[in-house]
């Protein structure tokens, strides 16, 4: 059953999602979507949950699950999973993109990633579906390409690294701008919710506030938590040989390392001004999240293990 409201007006051409209905959030139960999620629903704005345990579900490899979870939504925000600089997301996105436009959707907002020439290509669909050829006025879309994600160290693949106490990534020494994603949830949100159209046609590069190399990061979880860790620089077969080895399969861990092997390059290696632009403040410090993320103890600690 579903808990949205109805709407309160009916479709029209307003371009502002003032109109009271749903924001379908993609990957709505992630690490970005949840965020979006719950900031929305604390601003009182109907949101549904576009993930395959979601209500309708929802199923990226399956377009026939598409049209119920797009239907009477006013903006989507866009997490593609698994990656979308994987070879097969922008067909898929923009294959989506244009059935939201055609379906009424009058805002679309697509995480990016930053430096990634197959996210490139995913935006580059997003845009052309949201042109809206044959369609009429088209509709905003507003791109978020994020920097690496500080919560993968806490939330994703890089987690149980940080409990075996051993960071090992092929990145050599390069400096990265991790992105709080409290961030991006705080940004993808203004967006939606703007009254006007002033994030239309915008891509905002957001990243951390400050360069760290992994050993960097390595040694701020490590003096939270408590923990022993370590980063250690490996090759991209390396890589390859211990992701298959922990049971992630073969293609998957080529696509993971080629993906790394590319963000992590030293092309990233710079701020981005993303979060100001998007909403005035500055973006949160890397050491703001490890204070955080160890506080709600996720690390645990060796003491306590
Ligand atoms: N990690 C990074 O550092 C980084 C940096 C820049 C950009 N990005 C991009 O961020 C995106 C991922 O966003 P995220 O990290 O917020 O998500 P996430 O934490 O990876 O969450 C996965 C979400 O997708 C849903 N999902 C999984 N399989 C699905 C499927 N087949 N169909 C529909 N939904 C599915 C999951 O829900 P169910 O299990 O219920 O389906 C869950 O809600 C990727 O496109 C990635 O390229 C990541």
């Amino acid at each position: 059953m579903s808990t949205e409201p109805m709407p309160t007006e009916g479709p029209s051409a307003d371009r502002t999602n003032r109109t009271g209905l749903p924001t379908l959030v993609t990957g709505g139960t992630g690490k970005t979507g949840r965020r979006v999620a719950r900031r929305l629903t604390a601003l009182g704005r109907p949101v549904r949950i576009g993930s395959r345990s979601g209500q309708p579900p929802f199923d990226w490899n399956d377009a026939s699950t598409w049209a119920a979870v797009l239907d009477g939504v006013g903006a989507v925000y866009i997490a593609y999973y698994p990656d979308l600089a994987y070879p097969r997301a922008p067909g898929t996105i923009g294959s989506f993109a244009e059935l939201a436009v055609g379906l009424g959707v009058r805002r679309l907002v697509l995480l990016s990633g930053r430096g990634e020439a197959g996210a490139r290509a995913s935006e580059q669909a997003l845009q052309t579906a949201a042109s809206g050829v044959g369609v009429g006025a088209g509709v905003d879309w507003t791109i978020v390409r994020a920097s690496f994600f500080a919560q993968d160290f806490s939330e994703h693949f890089l987690l149980p690294a940080v409990l075996a106490g051993v960071i090992a990534l092929p990145a050599g020494e390069v400096a990265e701008p991790f992105v709080d994603v409290e961030d991006i949830a705080d940004v993808a949100v203004a967006v939606l919710t703007d009254p006007g159209s002033r994030h239309a046609g915008q891509v905002y590069e957001v990243t951390g506030p400050r360069l760290l190399t992994f050993a960097q990061a390595a040694d701020e979880i490590a003096r939270a938590s408590g923990r022993a860790l370590r980063y250690q620089p490996i090759s991209t077969d390396e890589y390859v040989t211990g992701a298959i080895a922990a049971g992630v399969p073969a293609p998957n861990a080529g696509l993971l390392a080629d993906l790394l092997a590319g963000v992590l390059d030293g092309r990233n290696a710079s701020l981005g001004d993303g979060v100001r632009q998007a909403i005035g403040r500055s973006p949160r410090d890397f050491s703001d999240y490890v204070e955080c993320a160890a506080a709600g103890g996720v690390w645990g600690s060796e003491e306590q293990q």
